[in-house]
């Protein structure tokens, strides 16, 4: 069992990014509704505790709010924004808004760290935080003191290190936040006594005898979509039961260019059963004539679905269903206890209707970095690992209006001349996301003196965090250059080249 840490959501947008900071610093987290029972809670037997911050005030009627009997197990409790106001308030203190020109703080914010503070001994006095909040603490508890301040901000964070408790009225998870992590690094290791149990290797070891012992002499069947999670979930199964996992994937037929054969030289190392399915033509004749982006998605998540049923019945009787769920999914599906944003089903429900005697999902609270981790751990060579986010629906979302086998040809060359450039021009690794879009627009232009009526790549490139926010990549003007010179000379049919300068949102990353 590893040393746990538990983060208490009370909505705030950096949740997520507060257990993922604990588990970069090898500490193994979970994320837990603030609706949760302290018993709960408790039972877990944390070695800490952090508050999360949230959109409500304290002094609100039905704020989210705990069992005050959380700070008084002698547990190292850490508040964040709302979390450190509302730990303030359950311990006597007092929690105000803030005047309109006082105290209330948004973006980057010049601080100053008491040296006396565990959190902040081994940092430089001053730096600057990332702060957003109306309501600020105008009155401590007893026992606590302040340890940062802000030119308008006294209590910008405070301690009662007797009690283990700290709160900052700042972020420390967010990147703007200089030194965050080795706050939050310095909480986990001085206040609560981390030991950085949570690796890889580790995890790998456990989850492979978990596997073995749950599988039996069972066989166990995998859609593999060509992503991170689901390559490395079937890397994992592999080691644990070898020949008897069968990984089943479908080629719809909407990939980039090079991308089934790269997945399938990948599997050919392992021991496992790897089943092709070239379905590009039955997608093609079910997207005839359908411009929707909507309609486009379903039609491309039922034929998947049939596809695999088909095929899974014929490769013979299956036991375990494995599915490449990650924590995010888990969280966001409300399995976690918290509310549903988004029914999860990676393969559309297929347990259901085909009968396994189980699920078997062994990234199920891996973070989408860790999963990375995992498949380098396990061998997976980098061009699976390093893979950008690939949506579903594949270049189907990205050929604007009705799918062709000649507009996928054409978006499949501009967007690899894309990829190659990025790689050439040495910042690949710098955008999270990048692809060609072939729009439907037409516009006149001029070749070797003959006027072109031809079609407009759109190149799309964002740098995010999460994807549910994101900007534009500031991509060089020479890489942009090039790429655009290459594509309207080597692919015909296309004559412009525009870069996308939206961010999310107000736009979405991909154009349907
Ligand atoms: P949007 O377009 O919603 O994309 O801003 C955010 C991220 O999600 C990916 N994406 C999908 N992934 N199935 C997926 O598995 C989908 O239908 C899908 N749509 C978008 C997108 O590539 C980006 O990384």
């Amino acid at each position: 069992m590893n040393q746990l840490v538990i983060v208490i959501d009370f909505g705030g947008q950096y949740s997520q990014l507060i257990a993922r900071k604990i588990r970069e610093c090898h500490v193994y987290c979970e994320l837990l509704p603030w609706t949760t029972p302290a018993e709960q809670i408790l039972a877990k037997k944390p070695i800490g505790i952090v508050f999360s911050g949230g959109p409500s005030s304290v002094y609100e009627e039905n704020a989210p709010t705990v069992d005050p009997a959380l700070l008084r197990q002698g547990i190292p409790v850490l508040g964040i924004c709302y979390g450190c106001q509302l730990m303030v308030q359950l311990l006597g203190g007092r929690v105000m808004p803030a005047g309109q020109d006082s105290a209330r703080e948004f973006g980057r914010t010049k601080t100053r760290y008491s040296p006396d503070s565990p959190l902040f001994r081994d940092l430089p006095a001053e730096g600057v935080c990332w702060m957003s909040h109306g309501d600020y603490a105008t009155a401590l508890p007893e026992g606590f003191a302040v340890c940062a301040v802000t030119e308008h901000c006294p209590n910008a964070a405070v301690q009662d290190p007797q009690r283990k408790l700290y709160g900052v009225q700042f972020h420390p998870e967010v990147r703007h936040t200089e030194h965050g992590k080795e706050m939050i690094a310095a909480f986990l290791k001085e206040v609560c006594g981390a030991a950085g149990d949570w690796t890889m290797q580790d995890y790998c070891q456990r989850a492979v005898r978990e596997i073995r012992e749950k599988v039996g002499d069972g066989k166990v069947l995998l859609a593999l979509s060509g992503g991170v999670d689901s390559a490395v979930a079937a890397a994992l199964i592999d080691r644990a039961v070898g020949k008897r996992l069968t990984c089943v994937y479908v080629d719809h037929g909407l990939m980039r260019k090079g991308e089934s054969e790269e997945i399938e030289a990948c599997y050919s190392v392992y021991q496992l059963r790897f089943i092709r399915v070239n379905a590009q033509e039955r997608f093609l004749e079910k997207l005839k004539g359908v411009t929707e982006p909507e309609k486009k998605r379903q039609i491309i998540g039922s034929e998947f679905i049939r596809v695999f049923s088909e095929t899974a019945g014929a490769a013979g009787a299956m036991d375990y269903l494995a599915q490449g769920t990650i924590y995010p999914d888990v969280i966001e599906s409300g399995a976690a206890g918290g509310h549903t944003i988004k029914s999860h089903h990676n393969v559309g429900g297929l347990p259901k209707e085909i009968g396994f005697r189980g699920i078997i999902e062994p990234l199920r609270v891996l973070f989408k970095d860790e999963v990375r981790a995992l498949g380098r751990e396990l061998g997976l060579p980098e061009v699976i690992v390093g893979r950008q986010p690939f949506p579903g629906p594949g270049l189907a979302v990205r050929v604007i209006g009705e799918i062709t086998q000649e507009k996928l040809d054409l978006l499949r060359e501009a967007d690899a001349i894309f990829r190659e450039e990025m790689q050439r021009g040495g910042f690949a690794s710098s955008a999270d996301q990048y692809f060609a879009v072939l729009t439907n627009v037409e516009t006149v232009g001029v070749m070797g003196d003959q006027r072109t009526y031809q079609r407009t790549v759109a190149l799309r490139a964002v740098c995010t965090e999460d994807f549910m926010t994101a900007d534009f990549a500031r991509i060089p003007y020479e890489i942009l250059a090039e790429t655009s010179r290459r594509i309207v000379n080597e692919v015909p049919g296309i004559n412009r080249v525009v870069y996308d300068i939206t961010s999310k949102p107000p736009a979405t990353v991909e154009y349907e």
